[in-house]
């Protein structure tokens, strides 16, 4: 896990700088198009919450990596008034800003693991990770590999 500095994000100009962010990573991590995609509106989503609703927070944006698992994890920390009813929010529908990803279902929808935790004296807390899919070990030793699995004697068995 390799932790980068938290993005502070106070202003509007704040938000840019967290999707270049999010775009900058998710691409050098080797995220397609369409997750790099679908991880910058995530991160435009939850700074547009901090900005609107918190007043300010800080988002997170840095390298997952377990057992050759790569993925890439935001977390998006607050101490605003937080989310009095998590899930009203997040049932479908409950958007009201008009935002790209359709607020915070949209987020979990377009991310793999999905947490919040949020209260009056705590503010709200956002974990979230998108996992790269391709795999990080070699082609060759891995069993789900069409090369290894046709060459496996134990794979043509009955
Ligand atoms: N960080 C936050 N702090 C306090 N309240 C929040 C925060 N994020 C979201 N909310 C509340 O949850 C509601 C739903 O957020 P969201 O799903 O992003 O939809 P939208 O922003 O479009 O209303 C917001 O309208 C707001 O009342
Ligand atoms: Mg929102």
């Amino acid at each position: 896990m390799e932790m980068s500095a938290p993005l502070l994000i106070v202003r509007m100009e704040d938000i840019a700088a967290a999707r270049n962010k999010a775009r900058n990573l998710s691409k050098a991590l080797g995220f397609g198009t369409l997750d790099q995609t679908r991880i910058i509106i995530a991160v435009s989503e939850l700074a547009r919450n901090l900005y609107l609703y918190a007043d300010q927070g800080q988002i997170t944006i840095y390298k997952q990596q377990i057992s050759g698992c790569v993925g890439i994890r935001i977390l998006s920390v607050d101490s605003g008034p937080g989310i009095v009813d998590v899930p009203t929010v997040m049932g479908s529908g409950y958007s009201t800003s008009g935002g790209l990803g359709a607020g915070l279902p949209g987020v979990k929808k377009l991310m793999d693991e999905f947490s919040i935790l949020s209260s009056a004296e705590e503010g709200t807390r956002i974990n979230t990770v998108k996992w790269l899919r391709t795999p990080q070990i070699p082609s060759t030793q891995n069993p789900l590999h069409p090369d290894t699995a046709s060459s496996s004697p134990q794979l043509l068995k009955g």
